[in-house]
Order: structure tokens, then sequence, then C-alpha cells
């Protein structure tokens, strides 16, 4: 089974936006040391608050240290099809400014913008991942002893996209159906705010 790539947006944004989606269904292909920091570097030059780079990333790789810690720490919905993905990043933000130790209000801001630049790059490279919220950051800190400082924002699934007709049925449906977006009307506010 092939995912449809003629993707959602009918205006010409660039390719990698447009057929960019979150997979559940991951291939066996290996994730190379080179293609993983390709998309490391390409989340190292994001821009920041006051050039801060307040972005982690504790990455791990099926088999490998700290991979099962990682997998166990997400919500079981989460693990039944992240568990194929040969790549797991716990992305996490340093909370306070280096130069004053104040609070950072833009650390989770600026962990965005990195975690787009490495979705892009990883979507240049044919690569899909899928960004999780639904993960236990309490059991993810205590498996690796992170220091109070960071907070742990997401974990994401990296590898290549798989065949959709591997997954159970329901996700199998989520797969092939993309999710909608909403119109440019309701996003955006030119001179005056509509509410
Ligand atoms: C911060 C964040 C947390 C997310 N958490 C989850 C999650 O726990 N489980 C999941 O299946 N998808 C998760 N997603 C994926 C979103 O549901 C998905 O990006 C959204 O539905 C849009 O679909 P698309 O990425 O395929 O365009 C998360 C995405 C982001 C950015």
């Amino acid at each position: 089974m092939s995912v449809d790539l003629v993707r959602r947006s009918v205006l010409p944004v660039l390719p990698i936006i447009n057929e960019r989606f979150s997979p559940r269904a991951f291939s066996e292909r290996v994730v190379t040391d080179e293609e993983l920091e390709l998309v490391l570097e390409a989340a190292r030059w994001a821009p920041s608050s006051m050039n801060e780079q307040p972005w982690r990333f504790l990455v791990t790789r099926r088999g490998g240290t700290g991979h099962a810690e990682l997998l166990g720490s997400l919500n079981t919905s989460n693990q039944v099809w992240a568990d194929k993905a040969p790549v797991l990043i716990l992305n996490l933000v340093q909370r306070t400014l280096s130069r004053n130790g104040q609070e950072n209000f833009h650390a989770r801001h600026d962990l965005g913008l990195a975690t787009a630049q490495l979705t892009a790059q990883a979507t240049e490279l044919g690569m899909g991942l899928h960004i999780l919220g639904g993960f236990h950051a309490d059991a993810a800190r205590a498996a690796f002893g992170i220091p109070e400082v960071y907070d742990l924002v997401s974990v994401i699934a990296l590898g290549f996209p798989g065949d959709p007709g591997t997954l159970p049925e329901h996700l199998k449906e989520r797969e092939l159906h993309h999710s909608p977006r909403r119109p440019l009307t309701e996003l955006v506010h030119y001179g005056r705010f509509n509410g």
C-alpha cells in the first residue's frame, strides 16, 4: 500500500512542507549516522531568543543504549507503533538563561523552531518523523537522570515511512487520511484581531 503523495495545500508551498506528515508506519530501513547527524545539524542552526540555543536532544537507537527506557516512557497508545521507529529523540530545553539564570520564556518556542528545521531536513532526505507529546516526562527524567533545570517537552520518532498496511486497522485509517487544517481566514488577522 502506498501513501498518497499529493498532499494538502493547493498553494505552491515548498514540497517538503506539503509532503510532510506524521507517520506511524516505519520501514526497516536503517537511519545512517550521517543522516542522523544531518538532521541534528539542521536543528542546531535554528534561530533562538538571545541565541541561547536552549534545545538539547537525547538520541537513542532501536536496540541501543537507552532506547528501551525512552520507548517505555511513551504512552501505550504511542508505543504500539513507535516501537518500529529506528530512532527516538527526547527533546529537552534548558529552562533558564545561561547568562543570568532567569527564566527563558522562549525556550519551548525555540525548541519548536529547532524541531521544525530537523523536520524539514528529515523530510528532504525522504525520512518521516512523528513528534510525540504523549510520554511520561517524570519516567524519562528518572531513567536518564536529567537535572530539573531541563524541561522534557516531547519525543520524536524518526525513520523512513513504512507500509501503512502493517498498522492495526484503526491506525491504518489515520495514516491514509491526513489531518485537516484550519483555514487561513481563521488563523490570520490583518490589521485588527477578530477573535
Ligand atoms: C508537540 C506535539 C505533540 C504531539 N503528540 C502526539 C502524540 O502523543 N501522539 C500522536 O499520535 N501524535 C502526536 N502529535 C502529532 C499530531 O497529532 C500531528 O502533527 C497533527 O495531527 C497534524 O498531522 P500531521 O503532522 O500528519 O500533519 C504531536 C505533534 C506535536 C507537534
